[in-house]
This record gives structure tokens, C-alpha cells and sequence, in this order.
């Protein structure tokens, strides 16, 4: 395992599931951990230091050093004392994973503003905000002439990279994520800074709902949120400083650096196209018409499975 001793991390959403799997295996690796977590339900609702103290005492049964924090990642100034704690109380900032989510389903004809707001604010301000104040810091300490090896790990979606039905606001604040990952990659860089981002796959309480997933009886476990957590670890080692910018599916042991938005059809004409010629074109290229396929096939094709029961 890559050696982080003497790294400080801070994993935002680090009370259960996936976020809670990355905290472990960061202070396994060796570095210090600020264990974020509001605690909130599955939909965002309410506040509980317990998951995230859980946390902190589990890697401290195992020999680690961590410390708890309960802001809430979507308040900008929250997430500015978050970013703080973790450099008065431990020195430094090293490496910052933004996982933390939650879920409010609905089609999109049904979807009420709440849902809306609610599910853009935890993801995608949830993401900016301690990224924001992390990077502000890292630029200081680059300016003052440190040598910086910072770490954004982002957490996009399969929902958000492939699309899923009755996720509009999640699927597009997961979108938004990836999106952010490749902005920040890009102005963080000179500063020492890589930016990368996950869509993971995993069993957690926000899964568990809605699919039909059983624990295999023996044998190795796709599905375990800890299967998300070496690619965290990788990717917080110095070896990794060229790596930025990517967003990577995981699916038990398959980890797939997706391809975006990239070149695809090209329509050229040397003027403005006519719509007449450029419909006819557009039927002649697309004779059965075109559609996303949906988030199960991208997943397939990136080396997962649906996470229904087969
Ligand atoms: N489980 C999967 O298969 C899956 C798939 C794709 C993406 N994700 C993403 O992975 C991340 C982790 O999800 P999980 O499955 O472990 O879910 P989870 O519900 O088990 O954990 C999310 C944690 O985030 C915390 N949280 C919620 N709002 C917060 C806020 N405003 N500030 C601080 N903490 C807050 C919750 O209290 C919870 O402990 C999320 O971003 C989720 O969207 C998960």
C-alpha cells in the first residue's frame, strides 16, 4: 500500500458507506484523517455526530489519528471551518475526498423545487465549497514556495456520467461534479494540485433501497464499499502527480478511466449549414434514429453490472 504518513486527508461524508471505507483505508495508508459527517438521512434530513464519531474511534482501535467534524459540506463557510480544523488541528491539508450525498428520487415531472435544491446543494455546492477553501490554501502555501501534492478526489455517479431515469437532479449535480473535476484538474495543476473524481458502485444505504442486491455467500464481494476505497489511496500517493482531471467508474475490481465528452459525429460545412440540409443530414447519419442507452448498458460496457439482481 502506498505510504501517506504524514499526510493529513479530510473525507467529507466519512460517517457510513463509501466515505467511511475511504477514511479507513486513508489512515490505514498512514495519513491523518478529519472524519466529516452531518449524520443526515438518507435525504438529507437531520444531524448525528455519532457515524462520524464511530469513525474516528474505529481508526483509532486500529492505531490511526483522526478527529470528527459535523458541518455541513453545502454551507460555504461550514466547509471553510472544516478545511481549517484539519490544518489548525493536524498541520496541513494534504488530500481532500468530497463524497458526501443523499438521494431524493422523483421523475422529473413530479419534482418539486425542495428536491431540486436540496440534492444540487449537498452534491454539487457540497463538492465546490470545501474544494474551494482547500485550494485557496494550497495556492497560499504554493505562492510561499512549498512543494504541493495535493489531492481533490471528487464522487461523480454512473448516474451522472451515463444518465439514469428519476435522477434529474442527481444525475445532473453528478454531471456537474465531473464537470468540476475537469475545471479544477485544469486550474489547480499549477499549483501542485491533481483533481480526480470516482463514480462508484457499492452497497451502502443508498443502494440498498432501491436495488436487489444480496451478499454473495463466499467469495469475493463486488459490491463492498471498501472495493471503491485503493483507487483513493493510489491516487493520494506522490507517485501519482501526473494523474489528473479523469473520472474513474469502479465496479468491484473494475476500474474504468472513462472516456467523456469527446469528439464524436462531425457535421462540417464550409458555411452555415441550411436546417433543411442539416436535417437531412442528421437522418441520413442517424438513420434508426439516436438515444443514450442508459445507465445499466454504460455500466456494463465499463466493466460493471446492474445492480439489480441478475
Ligand atoms: N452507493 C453507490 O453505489 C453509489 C453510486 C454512485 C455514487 N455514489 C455516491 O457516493 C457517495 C457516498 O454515498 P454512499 O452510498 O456511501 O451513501 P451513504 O448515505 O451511506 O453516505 C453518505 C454520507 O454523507 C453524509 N452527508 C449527507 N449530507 C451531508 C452534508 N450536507 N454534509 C456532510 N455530510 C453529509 C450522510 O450523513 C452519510 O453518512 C455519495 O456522493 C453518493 O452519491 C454512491
Amino acid at each position: 500500500m502506498p505510504n501517506l504518513a504524514g499526510k493529513v486527508a479530510i473525507v467529507t461524508g466519512a460517517g457510513r458507506g463509501i466515505g467511511r471505507a475511504h477514511a479507513l483505508a486513508l489512515a490505514a495508508a498512514g495519513a491523518k484523517v478529519v472524519v466529516n459527517d452531518l449524520g443526515a438521512g438518507l435525504a438529507g434530513e437531520g444531524h448525528d455526530d455519532a457515524p462520524a464519531q464511530q469513525v474516528v474511534a474505529e481508526i483509532g482501535a486500529a492505531g490511526g489519528e483522526a478527529v470528527a467534524n459535523g458541518e455541513n459540506v453545502a454551507d460555504f463557510d461550514g466547509a471553510e471551518r472544516l478545511v481549517r480544523q484539519a490544518i489548525e488541528g493536524f498541520g496541513r491539508l494534504d488530500i481532500l475526498v468530497c463524497n458526501a450525498g443523499i438521494l431524493r428520487d422523483r421523475m422529473l415531472v413530479n419534482m418539486t423545487e425542495d428536491e431540486w435544491d436540496a440534492v444540487i446543494a449537498v452534491h454539487l455546492k457540497g463538492h465546490f465549497a470545501p474544494t474551494r477553501h482547500a485550494a485557496a490554501y494550497w495556492r497560499e502555501r504554493s505562492k510561499a514556495g512549498d512543494e504541493i501534492r495535493g489531492r481533490v478526489i471528487m464522487t461523480s455517479s454512473p448516474s451522472g456520467v451515463f444518465g439514469n431515469v428519476g435522477q434529474a437532479n442527481y444525475g445532473a449535480a453528478k454531471a456537474g461534479i465531473a464537470g468540476l473535476t475537469l475545471i479544477a484538474a485544469q486550474e489547480l495543476g499549477r499549483y501542485g494540485v491533481t483533481v480526480n473524481c470516482l463514480a462508484p458502485n457499492a452497497r451502502t444505504r443508498m443502494t440498498e433501497e432501491t436495488f436487489d442486491m444480496g451478499v454473495p455467500e463466499a467469495g469475493f464481494d463486488p459490491l463492498d464499499p471498501s472495493n471503491m476505497s485503493p483507487l483513493v489511496v493510489a491516487l493520494s500517493a506522490d507517485e501519482a502527480q501526473g494523474i489528473t482531471g479523469q473520472v474513474f467508474h469502479v465496479w468491484g475490481g473494475a476500474v474504468n478511466a472513462l472516456r467523456g465528452w469527446s469528439a464524436g459525429e462531425l457535421f462540417a460545412s464550409d458555411e452555415r449549414w441550411d436546417a433543411d440540409a442539416l436535417l437531412a443530414e442528421l437522418l441520413a447519419r442517424f438513420p434508426d434514429g439516436v438515444a443514450p442507452t442508459g445507465m445499466i448498458a454504460g455500466m456494463q460496457a465499463a466493466g460493471g453490472q446492474s445492480l439489480r439482481a441478475q
